[in-house]
């Protein structure tokens, strides 16, 4: 069995993982990533889109925006699409930021190829990982074959990873909503029907227009919680998005091949606190948000910044501050952008079952959105992410 000294062990391979690794070894620290997913696996999942201003500028400080500034695609508004026709959002216009359309996988591979450039230690496949001793200054990894001595151990394991249930139940409270629907998501080879995201609210569920670049379209459609993707032919899909994006101007919605597709549940989801003891939960691991806001990544990403600077106090300068501090200063965040991605949801999916009155309150809520500039710009600043 080996047995490896670091100072952080980092259990997880995600945005999260990795980028805490690079902000730790730009503060000094070094640490283990374990990951229990291949490395082609974790470089070629299909999840996230949107970077949020910033997120792209913290990338782009830490010397992790070559490729993203080369291939990613900035966009300055988006549309809210009802009534068969568009509503545009000028985001830029009314809060002075952009985001930019750079797909998870090729952050996750860009933050992997700089690791191993500047000789990280990263491993990938491995199993049986469990956390131990986090009560004391000396917590330990576990895992099949071998085990990590470390100062601090942080779990950026995502959703259904091992770390947050090494919290005491006694200690640990969740919060959750479950969604009545699910989203169903298309990668396809053909280019993008319109040069920018289109959230739309139908009678017949939400869809979303989203791309990868000028050749690649992500395409979302709302479906039923317990959809099985074997029962979505691509031809029933394009059937389906033609129906729920037609407009009264001629939009053309583009098809060609399909790259990807399959269903994801929408569920809203925290664990306070993230912290314990020597455990730091960041990103999925502590919290999920529905995507409709597209807050997932970015939130992991301003987990980790929180939780770099407090390990660098802690392990360099020996201040508690900030690792005291690390939980009540994430939650915040994730609980603005539990209410924001929580209003999108609402407004633009139909809910099975529910009252005509409901869908005139969700039409009303979106006539308000596009002719307020109020609202227009309350919606904008919390899309395109607060400063961090
Ligand atoms: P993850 O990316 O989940 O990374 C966690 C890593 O830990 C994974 O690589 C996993 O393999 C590894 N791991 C798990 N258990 C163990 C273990 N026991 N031992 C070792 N390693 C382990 N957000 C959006 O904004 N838009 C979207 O369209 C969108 N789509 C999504 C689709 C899916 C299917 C999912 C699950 C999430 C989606 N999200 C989306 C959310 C966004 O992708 C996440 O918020 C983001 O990936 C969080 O990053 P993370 O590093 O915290 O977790
Ligand atoms: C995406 O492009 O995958 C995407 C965009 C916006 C969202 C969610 C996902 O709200």
């Amino acid at each position: 069995m080996s047995r490896v000294r670091t100072q952080v062990g980092i259990i997880g391979a995600g945005p999260a993982g990795l980028l805490l690794s690079h902000l730790l070894h730009l503060e000094g620290i070094d640490s283990v990533v374990l990951e229990a997913r291949s490395r082609v696996y974790v470089e070629r999942r299909v999840r996230a889109g949107v970077v949020e201003q910033p997120t792209a500028d913290l990338l782009r400080e830490v010397g992790l925006a070559d490729r993203m500034d080369r291939e990613g695609l900035p966009h300055h508004g988006f549309s809210l699409r009802f009534d068969r026709e568009d509503h545009r959002i000028p985001i830029t216009e009314l809060t002075g930021s952009t985001i930019t359309v750079y797909g998870q996988q090729e952050i996750v591979k860009d933050l992997i190829a700089a690791r191993l450039a500047a000789g990280g230690d990263i491993r990938f496949e491995v199993s049986g990982v469990a956390v131990h001793d986090v009560e004391t200054d000396r917590p330990r990894i576990t895992f099949d074959g071998g085990e990590l001595e470390c100062d601090v151990v942080a779990g950026c394991d995502g959703f259904h990873g091992v770390s947050r249930g090494a919290i005491p139940d006694t200690v640990l409270r969740t919060f959750e909503q479950v969604y009545p629907f699910a989203w169903l998501g298309l990668l396809a080879k053909a280019e993008p029907s319109h040069e920018e995201l289109i959230y739309t609210s139908h009678e017949r569920g939400f869809a979303l227009h989203s791309m990868r670049s000028p050749e690649v379209t992500r395409l979302y459609l709302q479906v039923e919680p317990d959809e099985r993707i074997e029962d979505w032919s691509d031809d029933r899909i394009w059937d389906e998005l033609h129906l729920r994006l037609e407009t009264d101007d001629g939009f053309e919605l583009q098809e060609g091949p399909v790259i990807e597709k399959g269903i994801t549940p929408m569920r809203g989801f925290v664990a306070e606190p993230m912290r314990h003891g020597r455990l730091f939960l960041a990103g999925d691991a502590a919290h999920i948000v529905p995507p409709t806001g597209a807050k997932g990544m970015n939130l992991a990403i301003a987990d980790v910044l929180v939780l770099s600077r407090a390990l660098s106090a802690l392990l360099n300068r020996g201040e508690t501050d900030l690792v005291e501090s690390y939980s009540d200063t994430c939650l915040r965040r994730v609980w603005r952008a539990q209410g924001f991605s929580n209003h999108m949801t609402t407004m633009l999916h139909r809910t099975p079952g529910a009252e005509d009155y409901h869908h005139r309150l969700q039409l009303s809520q979106l006539r308000y959105t596009a002719t307020s500039s109020a609202a227009a710009t309350s919606l904008a600043e919390n899309y395109v992410g607060l400063p961090f």
